[in-house]
């Protein structure tokens, strides 16, 4: 459960303090005594920044803030200090209810503090049932410079970051795709948004070659979910389109997976948790801008009638396939419901997927893997958010001489290029299907941790909810 999080007038009485500070005149409120200040002076000379009064049957739990050399910088230390604080909390005391309060007086560094803190504060428990680790029920918020639409906003969006996270956290078993399709009816009904789903007849009649080939050693019927946020007063006339790949489960096909490359694939979903839960806070946040999600849908298995290497498919927009690698199937469901974005006119498409091992290998978990077509200001303005939130953007170069290795000798193109780069290839490989401004995310590092990193949580990241989240806020 995530803990309620509410906005306070003053300082109360029942909630355990925790404070970020710069001067120690601001904490006259807590009413320290001589003994309390010398401590504090002291830890401050000797450069700790996390101090912890013990008033017993009480705590207070301070922050010395200190600013970093740049303002990503600053605020990305600021999430980490609220993590690291909450780790000693719960290691000390057993208690649920949490104020924060600011006696810093900076809206963007306590924001970054308090988000820090909710993020850290998420835990995957729908399967345990002994030794759950404790969460807290209630924080509260103290604090002159944020507004109740901050909170609002901070509210919304780490809830978005908690439903991306869930639903890259559930396994194959308890979100197939049918599972899926109703989890985004769900949230498109409680935000307001349009939902249109697309179902097997449907692909059939639309002829998506691609979405039905992955899907044919499916038992489920794969989907193509059409989510639209438009109000009135939207600032942009075209819409930005947003594509995230949802396959619920990635066994390889029969190119099948060996070793332990098969153990985190429920996690192949995670950019359409990404686009899903983005504009869900879209929506829920009322953005005066026009947003589009796509989310085609399957899962990648083998049976009987699996589509097969060598197999030629013929794809929504008409381009044929040779299929050399079954494994390489996040590429042929995005193809198709890139190409069907172009029926919106978009300003910009930008497709979120946990496509490539390349991508991983080439910068691990602590980035995203980028390249854009048409869209060089928005890689700027990417990259910008990707700083301020810290879910950072590597640019690749996307250069036309890696188009040459996707050519077959039997259809338009083949599915996989040769040895290398083939984050790049596989980029490309998506490329074709489109014809308006374009960017691909890459996610296969960052999308699925080993370990905890801070308040990003060992499993689904929630990467990129936030950084798609600022980026419209800002930019369209
Ligand atoms: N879902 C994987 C990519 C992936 C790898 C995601 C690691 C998250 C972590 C993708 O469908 C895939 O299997 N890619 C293969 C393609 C290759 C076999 C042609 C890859 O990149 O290894
Ligand atoms: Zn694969
Ligand atoms: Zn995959």
């Amino acid at each position: 459960m995530k803990a309620i999080i509410s906005k306070k007038q003053k300082i109360q009485q029942n909630y355990t303090p925790l404070v970020l500070f710069k001067n120690i005149d601001a904490l006259n409120e807590f009413g320290l005594i001589k003994s309390e200040i010398q401590y504090i002076k002291q830890k401050i000379k000797d450069n700790k920044q996390q101090i912890i009064l013990n008033r017993y049957p009480d705590f207070l739990f301070l922050y010395h803030y200190k600013k970093a050399k740049t303002k990503p910088e600053d605020l990305e230390k600021l999430r980490k200090a609220a993590s690291s604080i909450l780790k000693s909390i719960s290691e000390e005391t057993s208690l649920k209810k949490l104020q924060l309060v600011d006696c810093l007086h900076d809206k963007e560094c306590f924001y970054a503090f308090a988000e820090g803190l909710v993020l850290s504060d998420y835990q995957f428990t729908q399967f345990k049932t002994k030794n759950k680790k404790e969460q807290l029920q209630e924080i509260a918020i103290y604090s002159r410079k944020l507004k109740p639409a901050d909170i609002s906003k901070l509210k919304d969006i780490t809830e978005a970051v908690y439903l991306s996270r869930d639903l890259v956290n559930l396994p194959v078993s308890a979100l197939p795709t049918p599972a899926l399709e109703k989890i985004i009816i769900e949230k498109a009904k409680e935000s307001g948004l349009k939902v249109e789903i697309f179902g097997k007849k449907k692909l059939e009649s639309l002829k998506m070659g691609g979405i039905l080939a992955v899907n044919q050693g499916s038992i489920d019927p794969p989907f193509l979910a059409c989510l639209e946020w438009k109000p009135k007063n939207a600032t942009n006339k075209k819409p930005l389109v947003l594509v995230g790949k949802g396959i619920v489960y990635d066994t390889g096909g029969l190119n099948i997976k060996t070793g332990s490359s098969m153990e985190d694939m429920k996690c192949d979903m995670a950019g359409a948790a990404a686009v899903l839960a983005t504009i869900y806070a879209v929506a829920k946040l009322q953005l005066n801008k026009y947003v589009i999600a796509l989310i085609p849908a399957t899962d990648n298995r083998l049976n009987g009638n699996a589509y097969a290497s060598g197999d030629i498919v013929k794809m929504f927009d008409g381009t044929t396939v040779e299929i050399i690698n079954t494994d390489a199937e996040g590429r042929i469901i995005l193809a198709d419901a890139l190409a069907y974005a172009k029926k919106y006119d978009p300003a910009l498409v930008i497709d979120v997927a946990t496509l490539t091992g390349s991508a991983q290998r080439a910068i691990g978990s602590h980035g995203i893997v980028a390249m854009e077509e048409k869209a060089k200001t928005a890689m700027k303005n990417l990259k910008i958010s990707g700083d301020y939130v810290y879910e950072r953007i590597a640019e690749f170069p996307f250069w036309s001489e890696y188009e040459e290795s996707l050519k077959s000798d039997i259809a338009d193109i083949k599915n996989l290029g040769g040895n290398e780069a083939g984050m790049i290839t596989a980029g490309k490989f998506l490329a074709k299907f489109t014809d308006y401004p374009y960017i691909h995310l890459d996610i296969a590092g960052p999308a699925f941790l080993s370990k905890n990193d801070s308040y990003r949580k060992k499993g689904g990241s929630g990467i990129p909810t936030r950084l798609l989240i600022d980026f419209i806020e800002k930019n369209i």
